[in-house]
């Protein structure tokens, strides 16, 4: 492809402060730099030092990587090792009555559990899947509520060597049945219902439908949780009750060993084409990921108290809630709800009732929070708070700015952390105790992660220009295959029309600065073509977002005869939608704003108002859905992952 232009000028720089540097896991840049040198005399010996480190084996490994058969690579492959001993055991006789979960309910009771509870809860169920005939490599289909139990689930499956497949608790009976189908599940975990700000939602009711759907007969057992004692069909010779099958188990069971290459879940991600994939994941390589960037990007410290607000439907639920936080050992929040309710300020209050000290959430989440009340944080007690993270999407940095300065007070590092389902962990972030942030970047790879701004030759990209982002060298956590379609994996991932198809192609497009700090530019399927000028969507988001009447903005492109492509930008306001007058003024104001901020090529031809862009249930804007209304044509994709349907419909009005 041809080069990204870069236009967006962000010059600030925020180096860690020397109080923070103090206490950190990899103080300096010198540490930091250390470590890279490691990996980089001895890729293979890095990697295997630290999974001698942080992983407790049952038997130990003799081969680190197996490269004999790319894309299809192997790691610490002879070793075995169970991720649910890892979690939970381990721990036991060093800190056995510590608080693993704090659970905080939509309503507000708060419930503990420490890890020696935990432990028992995930025996007596890992017990009861066996006594439900579940097998070592069977797959099991959770979808629950965001509870203690839903981590109770997925970790009996990997005390037992099932395969979970966790759905997020919002998708349809239609994703559900197809993920059943598509992976042969022989058992659907659930409950009768969950609560999200103050709604119930059903969940048994779904599976029924998903189950009726056909192709469905590997199931052999529902179990259900009662949450909310909702009126449900009950089937009895397939439908048993969470309580009734772990009544009488025993509050131990002996760990599966499994080895290290065996896949501990499939998690399903839509591409932008064809049915979702199911990306699967090792278990000790993925455990690996996960604990050190526990310690290095979340500088984990014996007393944090962890609040990852992802829903265990997603990935940085497994790997930042499921997983990470239990095998490093640390005390963590789950939290059923939603952040507006019962009021705007209920993130605020969680962090303040328990004095959370690492908060990690999403984009989308800041910059709704921003709308709801730029100085609402300032109501509460937030001196608690030593790291703020972020995740999913770029960060606009007028977002950045107000997470950093208002909810972390100009306190705390902000990590801004890029990776994906494939990548099961963090792979390009600022260390906090090591690495200058600066707004809007993912600054530099993690220490052992090879990752570039290439071309299609392979050749990497002049600074200011933006590229494929690639990771050049497979590390433990990246997926090992799409569930049942090796061939997918392999055009998907290493596709050969791009460097010729050696190095994993994340689909991102991003460049890099002077420094050697990445900047994630989108999705490659999202650069626009401006005449010739072939922009990413991230940095005419951001000058919008850094004008202070817009709180959200999504760019696409939009045929034109002469440019290629026009600017067509979709904003929502800090404010009410404004009337047609003022909405003509707001849109002049604003792409002259965009012009002077970045230059008139980047100036929106047309801007349309509305409440709130369509989003995935994970917070991802859909440009797709954009692409579609600015053309003015009728949408005919999947609208069935999208969170706010109606919003379509006055985004199609506005002009
Ligand atoms: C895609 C992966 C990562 C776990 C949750 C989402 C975008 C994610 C960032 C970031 C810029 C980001 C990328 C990536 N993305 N984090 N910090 N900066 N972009 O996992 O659903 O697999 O999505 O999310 O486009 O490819 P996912």
């Amino acid at each position: 492809m041809a080069t990204i232009e870069s236009i967006l000028q962000e010059n600030r720089v925020f180096p860690p402060a020397n109080e923070f540097v103090k206490h950190a896991n990899v103080a300096g840049m010198e540490a930091y730099q250390a470590l890279c040198q490691e990996a980089e005399r001895d890729y293979t010996g890095f990697w295997a030092r630290l999974a001698k480190q942080y992983i407790s084996w049952h038997k130990p490994f003799t081969r680190v990587f197996d490269d004999s058969n790319l894309p299809f690579y192997k790691w610490f492959d002879d070793g075995e090792l169970n991720v649910s001993w890892n979690c939970l055991d381990r721990h036991l006789t060093t800190q056995g009555d510590k608080t693993a979960i704090i659970f905080e309910s939509d309503e507000g009771e708060t419930v503990r559990c420490s890890y020696r509870e935990l432990h028992q809860q995930v025996c007596r169920f890992a017990n009861a899947l066996k006594s439900r005939g579940v097998q070592q490599g069977d797959r099991v289909v959770i979808y629950m509520p965001m509870r203690i139990e839903a981590v109770v689930a997925m970790q009996a499956c990997a005390r037992i060597g099932a395969i979970h497949s966790v759905v997020f608790g919002g998708f349809s009976a239609k994703s559900v049945h197809q993920r059943i189908v598509d992976a042969k599940a022989v058992a659907v975990i659930t409950a009768d219902e969950q609560t999200r700000g103050g709604k119930h939602h059903p969940l048994k009711v779904t599976v029924d439908k998903a189950l009726a759907l056909g192709d469905t007969d590997s199931v052999h057992s529902v179990i259900v949780l009662q949450h909310t004692h909702a009126d449900i069909v009950w089937h009895s010779e397939r439908d048993h009750w969470w309580h009734d099958i772990t009544a009488d188990q025993p509050d131990t069971c002996e760990p599966t060993w499994v080895n290290a290459e065996h896949p501990l879940f499939i998690l399903y991600t839509s591409g932008s084409t064809g049915k979702p994939k199911g990306v699967q994941h090792s278990s000790a390589g993925y455990l690996l990921g996960t604990i050190t960037s526990m310690q290095w990007v979340f500088d984990y410290q014996p007393n944090d108290i962890f609040w990852c607000t992802a829903d265990v439907g997603w990935v940085t639920g497994h790997s930042y809630v499921t997983y990470g936080p239990l095998a490093i050992g640390a005390t963590q929040i789950i939290f059923e709800g939603v952040p507006t309710y019962p009021h705007a300020g209920r993130f605020w209050e969680i962090i303040q009732k328990h004095k959370v000290t690492t908060f990690y959430t999403a984009p989308t989440a800041i910059r709704s929070l921003i709308k709801l009340g730029v100085d609402l944080p300032k109501q509460y007690d937030l001196s608690s708070l030593r790291l703020l993270g972020s995740v999913g999407e770029p960060i606009n940095p007028e977002a950045w700015m107000w997470y950093y300065t208002t909810v972390g007070q100009s306190r705390c590092p902000v990590v801004d952390t890029w990776w994906q389902t494939e990548t099961g962990s963090h792979i390009i972030a600022p260390i906090p105790g090591a690495i200058a942030a600066k707004p809007g970047s993912c600054t530099l790879p993690l220490p052992g992660i090879d990752v570039a701004a290439i071309d299609e030759a392979g050749q990497p990209i002049k600074e200011g220009k933006g590229g494929f982002l690639v990771i050049k060298r497979p590390f433990p956590s990246l997926l090992r295959t799409l569930w049942n379609d090796p061939e997918r994996f392999k055009n998907t991932y290493f596709p050969t029309d791009v460097a010729g198809g050696r190095y994993y192609l994340s689909g991102d497009s991003a460049h890099c600065d002077r420094d050697g700090y990445f900047w994630v530019m989108g999705r490659v399927d999202d650069v626009l073509n401006v005449s010739g000028h072939r922009l990413g969507t991230m940095e005419i988001e951001s000058a919008l977002v850094a004008h202070p009447l817009v709180a959200e903005a999504a760019v696409v492109g939009k045929p034109h005869e002469i440019k290629g492509e026009s600017i067509v930008a979709f904003v929502v306001l800090r404010k009410e939608l404004p009337d047609k007058e003022e909405a003509i003024k707001i849109a002049a104001t604003l792409r002259e704003w965009v012009a002077s901020e970045i230059g008139a090529i980047a100036r929106p031809e047309e801007i349309r108002f509305g409440e709130n862009l369509p989003k995935t249930r994970s917070g991802k804007i859909m440009r797709r859905l954009l692409r579609t209304l600015a053309k003015g044509e009728a949408i005919t994709q999947d609208t069935s992952t999208l969170e706010n349907p109606a919003i379509l419909e006055q985004l199609n009005q506005a002009v």
